[in-house]
């Protein structure tokens, strides 16, 4: 169990039994990478390396990046090539002819050194093909949460541990940064969560609510998931999570 610079903490078992849908959600991202045999391929952000994996099977050489150690050792366990680093400081130079990113940028909260980070790190014409969390991505977790934290005179901003963009700012970032875009666009995917809203906070959300007192703490993500389900509970009572996802594919200017 690790925690990142957002505050979040991670534990693969966790994540694998709360969000094991997140890989299997990755095949459209993977098809617009279109990986070859022999490419270079960097994973930034690549969890417990399930659709790193994927990227193997394909014949790609693969380097897994992420800022948790849990989530890293998850990902060696796989026998994959993998090692602890935080997306805002890659450490990578002209050696990658695509990078690749599902369900991390979102979690990276200050987007230029990234963008900057991965433009380093391909050769020029390579790719960066990545899928996360855009603009109104789990719209209302976001308010719920505000919500109960206003509620009780908490500052919800600063414990916002998420970056959702719209695609006007994110293509600007990357035409800053030398990439011609290919193709973008925002594509609305709700998803049933199988353990419920309460296992997706309980998951995902934790900055949120860290550092809090236990009843407070129990009481705000109640609150949240009381204020959550005329939204996202379906008429069976199943939990469905807003998400709409941000989905690119540009290339680096040679
Ligand atoms: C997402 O995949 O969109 C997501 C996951 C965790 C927290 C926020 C968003």
């Amino acid at each position: 169990m690790t925690t990142a610079s957002t505050g979040q903490i991670w534990d693969a078992g966790r994540y694998q039994a709360n969000a094991g849908f997140v890989p299997v959600l990755g095949a459209p991202v993977l098809t617009l990478l279109a990986p070859a045999e022999g490419e270079r391929i960097l994973d930034l952000g690549c969890g417990d390396g399930a659709l790193t994996e994927k990227l193997v099977a394909c014949g790609a050489v693969v380097t897994g990046v992420d800022g948790s150690a849990a989530m890293i050792d998850a990902a060696r366990a796989r026998g994959l090539t993998a090692e602890v680093m935080d997306g805002h400081a890659l450490n990578y130079s002209a050696c990658f002819e695509a990078v690749f990113s599902n369900a991390a940028l979102h979690w990276m909260t200050r987007p230029e050194p990234v963008v900057a980070g991965v433009a380093r790190a391909l050769v020029p014409g390579g790719r960066f093909v990545a899928e996360f969390g855009g603009f109104g991505n789990v719209a209302a977790v976001v308010t719920a949460l505000t919500a109960a934290l206003n509620r009780r005179n908490i500052d919800p901003a600063p414990r916002n541990p998420w970056y959702f963009p719209t695609v006007e700012e994110y293509s600007a970032l990357l035409i800053r940064h030398g990439f011609v875009i290919e193709d973008i666009a925002l594509v609305p995917r709700p998803t049933p969560l199988p353990t419920g809203m309460a296992g997706w906070l309980e998951t995902f959300a934790g900055p949120f609510v860290a550092g809090l007192e236990e009843t407070e703490r129990q009481a705000i993500l109640d609150e949240a998931v009381a204020a959550m389900a005329p939204a996202l509970r379906d008429g069976s009572g199943g939990w469905w999570a807003d998400y709409m996802r941000l989905r690119f594919r540009a290339r680096l200017g040679a």
